[in-house]
């Protein structure tokens, strides 16, 4: 007899006392898309492992992340909220999210539990493999210093090619702090401007990289760009959106349409999954599965 059952239980079937388990924590949590690109790594590496979402919220936080050690829970992804305050119970910190202030990566070695941030390599990844860029140019212009912007700052900052990093911000307290703080950890030359008309068409005009680290252009205000004024746009220029729904942005519209080359958000995501999973076996993670998965999710 040839019994067709659905994908989840062919998954469920493959379970047994040897299976690692793997997941992700968060709150909300039912929108991620974190199960089904490592569910389809999982299975292109031919490990024993599942990957599952967890509802935490935060004041079980604390609770949770004892819970697996206790559990023997191989590995974590870390999502909103818990970023930063998951720090307090992990046993170390990697340099990276030291810096950046964010954990995304849990790993469990033994009961021994590191927090890492692999946002910073998944980023640095996305601009040479998919901007195909072959070195950082001196000066990266980052739009936004919010949370996500701390990882992007410091992954430009950090690198030697570097001399400067314009953090460009609609509060412009907030990309003084922020180049204030980056500047002490990474020793390197961080810069605030407002994100205002004189700022765009003044500094952007010979921009070779630009990156929004802002939610503005994110489903639902898809015709929203943090850059309203598409003329700064020119060829030669990399322009990186960290939003990846919609997966084209309005803001990379805009700038392929001036002849710049453009990075979507997608590209981040599986790459900063790819090395998390990645740390947690010891194996190559399939990347290119992962970032295939959600472009078709995405219907491209
Ligand atoms: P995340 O952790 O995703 O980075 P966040 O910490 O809330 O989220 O940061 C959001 C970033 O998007 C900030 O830089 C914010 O600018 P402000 O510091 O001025 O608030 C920026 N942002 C959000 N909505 C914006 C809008 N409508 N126009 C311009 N910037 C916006």
């Amino acid at each position: 007899m040839n019994l067709k059952l659905p994908d989840k239980l062919l998954v469920l079937m493959k379970i047994s006392g040897k299976t690692t388990v793997y997941g992700v924590i968060g709150d909300p949590i039912e929108h991620t898309l974190s199960p089904l690109m490592h569910a389809s790594a999982i299975e292109k590496m031919g490990i024993d492992a599942v990957y599952v979402p967890f509802h935490v919220r935060p004041d079980e936080l604390e609770h949770a992340i004892k819970g697996i050690k206790a559990l023997g829970v191989g590995g974590l992804n870390v999502t909103v909220p818990h970023k930063t305050r998951v720090m307090d119970y992990l046993d170390n910190l990697t340099d990276e999210a030291k810096a950046v202030g964010a954990v995304n990566t849990v790993i469990n070695h033994d009961g021994v539990l590191t927090g890492d941030n692999t946002d910073v390599y998944g980023f640095t990844r996305c601009l040479f493999v998919d901007g195909g860029l072959e070195r950082f140019p001196k000066r990266v212009y980052v739009i936004g210093a919010g949370g996500a912007a701390r990882g992007v700052v410091y992954a430009c900052a950090k690198s030697d090619e570097v001399s400067e990093v314009v953090v460009i911000n609609r509060t412009l307290s907030k990309a003084e702090k922020l180049a204030e703080e980056l500047s002490a950890v990474t020793g390197s030359h961080i810069s605030a401007m407002p994100a205002i008309e004189e700022t765009f068409s003044g500094m952007l005009s010979d921009a070779e990289l630009l990156i929004n680290t802002t939610s503005v252009g994110m489903y639902p205000q898809v015709e929203h760009s943090p850059v309203p004024y598409p003329e700064v746009f020119h060829e030669g220029q990399v322009v990186c959106d960290i939003i990846y729904n919609p997966s084209e942005t309005r803001l990379l519209r805009d700038a392929a349409s001036h002849g710049a080359k453009v990075v979507g958000g997608l590209a981040m995501l599986a790459y900063q999954g790819a090395r998390s999973l990645s740390l947690w076996t010891g194996m190559e993670a399939p990347a290119e599965v992962m970032l295939d998965v959600l472009k078709q999710e995405f219907g491209q």
